[in-house]
């Protein structure tokens, strides 16, 4: 098997496995990153969402072979002290329910802001496409419009 070279987090990881295997797996199985979680599998739900170079990315379905020099940032490197601005609004919103869907939702967010500093509802809409069971979604709105002001 091949060994890929990864940047995760800011550090350089090198690991053994097959090329097919989705970037999920060699977070959650190989380097220990359990913060992203596994929900479809089928780039349907978005609970597996990951930054690369800075793009909200299902893990799911990309292969380790694809990731490249690309940096993957994971929702343990979105802050050192978990207070990205992000995170921050989250708690001021008390968004979670359950919790599961709540990293995807965080790092879709984060991605979102990055790219588009003040969205409207239709960009939220448009951009949070993960599902969340809990039906979290009108906090979530509320909380990346809370981010956004504190940019
Ligand atoms: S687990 Fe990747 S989109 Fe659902
Ligand atoms: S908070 Fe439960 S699935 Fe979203």
């Amino acid at each position: 098997m091949p060994p890929f070279a990864l940047l995760v987090n800011g550090r350089r990881h090198n690991v053994n496995v097959a090329a097919d295997t989705p970037l999920l797996w060699v977070l959650r199985d190989s380097l220990g990153l359990t913060g992203t979680k596994f929900g479809c599998g089928i780039a349907q739900c978005g609970a597996c969402t990951v930054h690369l170079d800075g793009e909200a990315t299902r893990s799911c379905v990309t292969p380790v072979s694809e990731v490249g020099t690309s940096r993957v940032t994971t929702i343990e490197g979105l802050s050192p002290s978990s207070t990205h601005r992000v995170q921050n609004a989250w708690t001021a919103e008390d968004v979670p329910q359950c919790g599961y869907c709540q990293s995807g939702q965080i790092m879709t967010a984060a991605a979102l802001l990055a790219q588009k500093p003040a969205p409207s509802d239709a960009d939220i809409d448009a951009a949070m496409t993960n599902i969340c069971r809990c039906g979290t979604y009108l906090r979530i709105r509320a909380a990346i419009h809370r981010a956004a002001k504190e940019a």
